[in-house]
């Protein structure tokens, strides 16, 4: 099996609240990251397609074409944008770089034209990433 990766890059705000909570409980929980206003990251967003290559093309996926997949159905949509409010499917969810990369995966898994979308590695600072590889 082959892995290819395409890197793309998006700045967005969010803000972490759960209105399941009180007040004092989401300061507690999410601390800075609770600013009534939101704050922004610089996410890099890595989408790692899986496959064989094929026979005619000697890719599993055109680097191109994936590259066009991910612009299309997720920079554009998040791209300068606050999560909690400009973004049609992250509407309700709370956006942790988790459920961020589950929402990413969600919008690409079908979208994938060749081989089998495998991993969405999201880092939200240069420290901290998350990795989703689907239900399975
Ligand atoms: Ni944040």
């Amino acid at each position: 099996m082959l892995y290819v990766t395409r890197r793309e890059v998006f700045s967005a705000s969010h803000r972490l609240h759960n209105p399941d909570l009180s007040q004092k409980e989401n300061e507690e929980l999410f601390d800075k990251c609770n600013n009534y206003y939101g704050h922004g990251h610089n996410y890099v967003l890595e989408v790692i397609v899986a496959g064989k290559p094929n026979p005619q093309t000697g890719y599993v996926i055109d680097l191109k074409v994936l590259r066009d997949i991910i612009r299309e159905h997720v920079i554009k949509k998040l791209d300068h944008k606050h999560l909690n409010y400009d973004v049609d499917f992250m509407k309700g969810i709370n956006p942790t770089a988790e459920n961020i990369a589950i929402a990413i995966w969600d919008q690409l898994e079908d979208k994938i034209s060749e081989g089998k979308l495998y991993s969405v590695k999201l880092y939200e600072t240069e420290n901290n990433y998350v990795e989703f590889k689907g239900e399975n």
